[in-house]
């Protein structure tokens, strides 16, 4: 597959995650019970997650990069912590505005292994 199916579908899944999550996160904000978003919620970021987990190791492979770098490194822990803070979401709906906040840094702590720790390195 061309590289840049995975990078389409990279950013998609990142797109699907933060939209799932916020969703979700809305929710519990809202003081809703409301299951149509909670499936919603769930299906989209759950699908985003294993977008970015194909695509990013497809494109590791196609660019050639090292599996070991320590700016993928993070980025797999980003993406296990993203994957894990699911349990927290649903079942501390107490703590959604912290949370909004940590994933969205996460967010941004992938970029910046892309885009400054990545380009330096
Ligand atoms: C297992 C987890 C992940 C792996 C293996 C992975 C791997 C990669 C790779 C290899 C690239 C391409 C870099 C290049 O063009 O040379 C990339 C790009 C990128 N990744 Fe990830 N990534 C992962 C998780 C994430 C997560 C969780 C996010 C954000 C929440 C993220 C955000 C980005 C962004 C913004 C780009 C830049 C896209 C582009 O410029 O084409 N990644 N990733």
């Amino acid at each position: 597959m061309p590289v840049y199916i995975y990078q389409i579908l990279h950013v998609a899944g990142i797109i699907m995650l933060f939209m799932g999550y916020g969703a979700l996160l809305a929710r519990s904000l809202a003081n809703s019970d409301n299951t149509a978003v909670r499936k919603l919620g769930s299906m989209t970021s759950g699908l985003g997650l294993v977008f970015i987990l194909i695509a990013g190791f497809g494109m590791i492979s196609k660019l050639g990069h090292s599996f070991t770098a320590p700016w993928l490194i993070v980025k797999m822990l980003i993406w296990l912590a993203l994957g894990g803070v699911i349990v927290l979401i649903n079942r501390k709906p107490a703590l959604a505005k912290p949370l909004w906040w940590s994933i969205l840094g996460l967010g941004i702590l992938a970029a910046v292994m892309v885009y400054y720790v990545r380009v330096q390195g």
